[in-house]
């Protein structure tokens, strides 16, 4: 495994991760047929298309979540129920790439389908994730990114300890338009933190 240029190595791999009500485990293309489902709702996608996903998207999704595991040993996980195994989203890690220098090594995200909403599964997967990073890997320091719009997101953020870094203007992926993306934040020693 190659650790990103400039960054500090992990200590290990992401493993599985158990929690009360959830599995987590690395996206394989095992998971695209129920993915795509889950991405082609439009809520999934609202922010920042707008729509949900094709499923040449969601395939293109899924092979972005396994070059993040091969090049950083993290990336998006299959949030199953583990009553049942039913794949209710993607929560995972990921290396930031917008946000002022030096930025947080490492990111933490979530999008889950709009039927396992209200329930606290992403609070729950989330937290569990942001305690191996700063246990399994090492970190420090790990931040989320949305859209201050995005009222669910930011709610969660907050309700895992973090808190406001800044705002910055962010390219569209068709390069055509800006959105201001929100960035929060977690350190290892934040006693707001919210552990799994
Ligand atoms: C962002 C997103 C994951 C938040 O989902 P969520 O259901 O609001 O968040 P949680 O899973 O943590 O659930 C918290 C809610 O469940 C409720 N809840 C019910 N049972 C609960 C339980 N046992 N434990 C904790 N919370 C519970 C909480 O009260 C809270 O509801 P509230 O927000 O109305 O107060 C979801 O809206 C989503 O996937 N959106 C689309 C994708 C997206 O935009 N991702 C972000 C990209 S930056």
């Amino acid at each position: 495994m190659q650790p990103a240029e400039g960054r500090t190595p992990i200590a290990a791999r992401l493993h599985d991760v158990v929690t009360a009500r959830l599995t987590l485990r690395r996206l394989t293309t095992d998971d695209l047929r129920e993915l795509a489902v889950i991405f082609a709702q439009r809520e999934v996608w609202e922010f920042p298309y707008g729509r949900g996903m094709t499923a040449v998207e969601a395939e293109a999704f899924l092979d972005r979540q396994h070059a993040l595991w091969c090049a950083h040993g993290f990336g998006g996980c299959a949030a199953r129920e583990r009553d049942g195994g039913r794949l209710v989203g993607v929560i995972g890690l990921s290396v930031p790439t917008v946000g002022t220098e030096p930025r947080s090594p490492v990111s933490v995200g979530w999008r889950l389908a709009p039927s396992a909403w209200g329930r606290g599964y992403a609070t729950e997967g989330a937290a569990a994730l942001v305690d191996e990073a700063f246990t399994t890997l090492r970190y420090d320091r790990i931040c989320c990114i949305t859209q201050p719009e995005n009222v669910r997101s930011v709610r969660l953020a907050e309700r895992l300890g973090m808190t406001f870094a800044e705002a910055v203007d962010v390219r569209t992926d068709d390069d055509a338009s800006h959105l201001t993306a929100v960035i929060y934040e977690s350190r290892i020693d934040d006693p707001r933190r919210t552990s799994a």
